[in-house]
């Protein structure tokens, strides 16, 4: 097998490609990290720095292991510095031609052909992100799970055409470098947790939407009646309602079933920009 990667590239600083990049630093990586705009950068650093200030108050690493895993980040508006890259984790909006666009350039920088090009999508099939490329040998699915520093599980997804070696790479990553849980996925919209998952957020909203019962009462009974740590219409907001949406577009587009296909409400939140915890307003509203 290839040489342990220990230079990974994370395409996008919002809350996923935030917590990858933190967690891989964390384990010892030189992390580059690619935002489109120097503001957009600075933004996703300070997110990052946060987290890790958060880490050493719940005393789960030191001032001293904050700062060398602060010093092993670095951030680029180029995409060009991604050349020397072991590993590449995209991890921008839920959008297929943005991210086949964001390959295709990917393909074209990073030199090593042993390299793994991995995208944590939620529900995009990772055989048509692969055909932007010209090797989707090198290229599968590597799904994180919100919030990356606390949940332990990573998806691996193999497309038709991505090569076993590449697939083992990147579970060699996740489990021995970043000490994660691995499952491997079949590649169809949604995976094994989302295919299970967002059809129960759905229905959360359809709930709440019909005025079947209160949002916190929703929440309330799920958390109190099956343990769950959250409960469903603040896990939507949690992921963000505009990825909610995006997920079960493409869910629907592939199952063309109605349990896939977002409710009204959730159309209107998202139209209106309250997409949840990261903008201060979703089903609930963040002070
Ligand atoms: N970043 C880093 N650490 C965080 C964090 C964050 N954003 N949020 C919470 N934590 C840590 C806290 O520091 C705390 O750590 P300690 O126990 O060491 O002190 C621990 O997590 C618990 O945090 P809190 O006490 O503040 O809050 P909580 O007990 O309510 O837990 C939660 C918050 C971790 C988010 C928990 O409610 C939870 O696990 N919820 C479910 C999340 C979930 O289901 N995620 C999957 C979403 S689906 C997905 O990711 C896939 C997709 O494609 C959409
Ligand atoms: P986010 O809204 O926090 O961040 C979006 C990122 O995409 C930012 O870096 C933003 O700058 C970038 N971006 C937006 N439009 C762009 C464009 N046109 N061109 C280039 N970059 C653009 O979203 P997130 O929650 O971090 O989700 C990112 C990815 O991770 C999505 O594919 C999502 O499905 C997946 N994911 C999300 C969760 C979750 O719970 N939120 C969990 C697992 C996987």
């Amino acid at each position: 097998m290839s040489e342990v990667v220990s230079r990974v590239g994370v395409v996008g600083a919002g809350q996923m490609g935030g917590g990858i990049a933190e967690v891989s630093a964390r384990a010892g990586a030189d992390v580059l990290v690619w935002e489109a705009t120097e503001e957009l950068a600075a933004g996703g650093r300070a997110r990052i720095l946060k987290s890790l200030d958060r880490a050493v108050s719940s005393g789960k690493i030191t001032e001293r292991e904050r700062d060398q895993a602060a010093e092993r980040l670095k951030f680029t508006t180029d995409l060009a510095d991604f050349a020397d890259r072991q590993l590449v984790v995209e991890a921008i909006v839920e959008n297929e031609a943005v991210k086949a666009e964001i390959f295709g350039k990917l393909d074209e920088v990073v030199t090593d052909p042993d390299a793994v090009l991995a995208s944590n999508t939620s529900s995009l099939p990772i055989q048509r992100i692969a055909t932007a490329t010209k090797n989707p040998g090198r290229v599968l699915g590597l799904h994180f799970f919100n919030p990356v520093p606390v949940l332990p599980l990573v998806e691996v997804i193999s497309s038709l055409s991505t090569s076993e070696a590449a697939a083992a790479r990147a579970e060699q990553f996740a489990s021995e470098v970043l000490g994660k849980q691995v499952v491997r996925a079949t590649d169809r919209s949604g995976f094994i947790v989302n295919a299970l998952l967002v059809p129960y957020l759905l229905s959360a909203i359809r709930m709440y939407e019909s005025g079947f019962a209160t949002a916190e009462d929703i929440d309330k009974g799920m958390m109190l009646g099956c343990a769950h740590p959250m409960g469903p219409l603040k896990l939507a907001d949690l992921v963000g309602l505009d990825t909610v949406k995006f997920i079960a577009d493409a869910m629907y587009a592939e199952y063309k079933e109605p349990t896939y296909a977002a409710p009204p409400l959730l159309l209107r939140l998202v139209e209106a920009g309250y997409v949840g915890k990261k903008s201060g307003r979703g089903i609930y509203e963040y002070p």
